[in-house]
């Protein structure tokens, strides 16, 4: 356990693969998130779309985990979920929500924050519908969020609604669906050597974007 704790003390990654400068980014910040999403999947990064969603509670205690990007479009981004979980209780209460990316091969971080609302239904349901049957089926058998006694009773659960749906087409669950995230705050992080890092920032500025550069 010592040799564990030593380790992470130790743990020291130089970053080198380049700088991100001011007359580097496109002038629209979802134009820049695009080409850094294009390279990261042209690099392979593992689970690209992954995100951490940051959320808080009506009582101000902040809260985060991860889940998939699943469009973007413009400055909206969408992602998918149950709306009587955790965070979708949270963002029923406040909707101001924070995502974050971090593609460790390119040596970057993306956080984008923004207004949260539930998404058209149109949007949810052709998502729905594109899911595999077992995800389609899992979505009415896990009340998101909410306490198991066990496995069995979410096997249980899957094993009824399996029955349920036989044969017939799944529809999605009222409860469950898609969020979208109108940013208006993005920064692009590069990391640099020595911890002097690259932040880019785009703050809202009428119709147009004013960027930044924050310290590291
Ligand atoms: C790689 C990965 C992708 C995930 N994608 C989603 C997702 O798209 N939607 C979702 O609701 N949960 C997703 N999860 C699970 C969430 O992290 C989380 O456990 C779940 O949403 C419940 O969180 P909550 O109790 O705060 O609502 C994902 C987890 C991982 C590790």
């Amino acid at each position: 356990m010592d040799d564990l704790k030593k380790h992470i003390t130790k743990l020291r990654e130089d970053f080198t693969k380049g700088p991100l400068t001011e007359l580097d980014v496109n002038a629209l910040p979802h134009l820049q998130f695009e080409h850094w999403l294009k390279q990261a999947v042209d690099a392979q990064v593992p689970e690209v779309q992954a995100m951490t969603l940051s959320t808080v509670s009506e009582d101000n205690k902040p809260s985060g985990r991860i889940v998939y990007l699943r469009e973007f479009e413009n400055n909206s981004f969408w992602f998918y979920g149950n709306y009587e979980s955790r965070k979708g209780k949270h963002l029923a209460a406040n909707t101001n929500a924070a995502l974050t990316f971090f593609w460790p091969q390119l040596e970057r971080q993306i956080r984008i924050e923004g207004e949260v609302e539930i998404c058209d239904a149109m949007h949810s349901d052709n998502y729905f519908n594109a899911r595999p049957l077992e995800s389609q089926i899992g979505a009415w058998a896990s009340a998101q969020s909410s306490k198991l006694a066990s496995r069995q009773e979410l096997e249980d659960k899957l094993a009824l609604y399996k029955k349920e749906f036989e044969n017939k087409t799944v529809v999605r669950p009222p409860s469950w669906g898609g969020w979208v995230l109108k940013a208006n705050y993005y920064e692009f992080w590069q990391g640099r050597k020595s911890r002097l890092h690259d932040r880019i920032v785009y703050e809202p500025a009428g119709n147009l974007w004013k960027i930044k550069r924050l310290s590291p």
